[in-house]
């Protein structure tokens, strides 16, 4: 099972700040979960549509300017990040999923990617783009077929993983609440890998292993981990 840090290594620095990205580096996670929306036309990483849970202001992210949000604490003095910036800080060395939160960013995401591959040393295989919005998904494969996708879901559709397949994706991605082996079963078939978020309890991380699924977010990586490397 692949082990994803949600918004970085987030249960030990905090979420979707570059410490959390270093954090997950350090603990050699096989990839990293970042949220992402668009302040000002520039892409920020930070989940919610306000700032004021994860930091010491408030207000929603498109009625303040870039400026404004670059002057928060994200926690432990840490703004909030820059695509571009996480990019830099992983350099290539590990794989990235970049969660679209808001509309209008696909274009710019993907020119940015571009442009990482040039000068953060990474190659596009390393990218695994996700959304709850599918439009946005079904954008990015019409521009780079080429790219991996992964269809979010909270749910348990009564098609199971159909949804996922029609948008030709890599990985379907479900809450944890909605999982069981009909739908991991019905993703394989489609040829689809499993990824679950947010699995950080160790008992849920055994029933993962038994159930098949390919990969968890986990907002500890380095128990998530031991725990795994003690069922293989
Ligand atoms: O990508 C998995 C997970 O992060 C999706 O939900 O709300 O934590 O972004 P959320
Ligand atoms: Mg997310």
């Amino acid at each position: 099972m692949l082990v994803f840090a949600h918004r970085g290594a987030s249960g030990h620095e905090p979420e979707n700040t570059l410490l959390a990205i270093k954090q997950a580096l350090a603990m050699q996670v096989d990839a990293i979960e970042v949220d992402v929306h668009l302040s000002d036309g520039e892409l920020i990483v930070i989940h919610d549509r306000w700032v004021n849970k994860t930091t010491n202001g408030q207000g929603k992210i498109n009625k303040l300017s870039f400026k404004e949000i670059r002057e928060l604490d994200a926690g432990k003095g840490q703004q909030v990040p820059t695509l571009e910036e996480v990019l830099a800080t992983i350099n290539g060395r590990c794989h990235l999923n970049i969660e679209l939160k808001a509309d209008q960013t696909v274009l710019p995401v993907l020119d940015l990617i571009d442009e990482a591959i040039i000068k953060y040393n990474f190659s596009y295989n390393q990218f695994l783009f996700s959304s709850f919005n599918h439009h946005l998904l079904f954008e990015i494969k019409s521009i780079k077929p080429e790219l991996n996708i992964g269809a979010l879901t909270a749910s348990c559709p009564l098609t199971y993983a159909e949804f996922a397949q029609h948008l030709n994706a890599y990985s379907v991605h479900i809450n944890i609440d909605f999982i069981n082996q009909k739908f991991v079963n019905d993703a394989h078939q489609r040829g689809l890998k499993v990824f679950v978020y947010t699995v950080d309890d160790e008992d849920d991380i055994s029933e993962m292993h038994y159930l098949g699924v390919d990969g968890i977010f986990t907002n500890y990586p380095t128990k998530s981990l031991v725990k795994i490397a003690h069922l293989n």
